[in-house]
């Protein structure tokens, strides 16, 4: 059974420091999943998109990683990123600017911000674990109302995992990354939940696996 306690960088200001450190715990964490690396690779068999949307993408540092693995084959695309919080660095700017990508920037609660929006593809990184089973039915069913194909790279709720997530502090992560460690995994996915609460209507190509040592993948095309 999935547990969900709330994290709690969902609830500090931008500036906190714990906050700031947090995020910075993030891109190291995203980097031992290798997450970006996970995403490129379940996003290489959709066409090239004009625009991507990164749903909860933060201070979008990962879809920037991600970016830089698969601007090559996808010149001139426009990334999205939607998160309650507006936190994405003059840096992080220029670093999709010199890969001829555009960013733009959506802030507010995700319900609120993706009906305004029509990406083809929409892609998240560990934020959906962060809702329930209903929430989690809503939001997948306004994605395939919006976009063409969506994936996601979550963390896989599994014992390796757990004892793993138990580990971040010897990365010298602070106490909120530790906690919310945990809490994501306990919160994580495994089989073929995701698929389960993807909309039945609609022609789609799904595929749901894990991913490496800690991530959970699912994805969805439309056919
Ligand atoms: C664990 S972080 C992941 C951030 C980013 N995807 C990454 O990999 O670095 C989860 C993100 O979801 C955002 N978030 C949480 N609840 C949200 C909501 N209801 N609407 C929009 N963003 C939300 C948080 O602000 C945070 O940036």
């Amino acid at each position: 059974m999935r547990l969900l306690v709330p994290e709690i960088l969902d609830h500090l200001l931008p500036d906190d420091p714990r906050a700031l450190r947090s995020r910075r715990d993030l891109v190291r964490i995203n980097r031992v999943m290798r997450q970006a690396a996970i995403m490129a690779r379940a996003l290489s068999d959709f066409p090239v998109p004009q625009l991507i949307a990164d749903l909860g993408g933060g201070d979008g540092r990962f879809l920037l990683s991600v970016a830089r693995r698969l601007a090559k084959r996808w010149p001139g695309v426009t990334a999205l990123i939607l998160d309650q919080q507006a936190i994405v660095s003059a840096e992080t700017r220029a670093g999709f600017a010199a890969l001829g990508w555009d960013c733009e920037v959506r802030q507010g609660d995700i319900f609120q911000t993706l009906p305004q929006i029509a990406p083809d593809i929409i892609t998240v990184n560990l934020f959906l674990h962060h809702l329930d089973d209903a929430a989690l039915a809503r939001l997948l069913a306004l994605a395939a109302s919006r976009a063409k194909g969506f994936a996601a790279c979550e963390p896989r709720r599994s014992t390796f995992a757990l004892l793993a997530s138990h580990l971040v502090f010897a990365m010298g992560a602070n106490d909120v990354s530790r906690h919310d460690a945990v809490a994501s995994v306990r919160a994580g996915f495994r089989d073929s939940e995701l698929s389960q609460l993807w909309p039945q209507a609609g022609a789609w190509r799904l595929g749901e696996h894990a991913a490496f040592a800690f991530s959970h993948v699912f994805k969805a095309h439309a056919i």
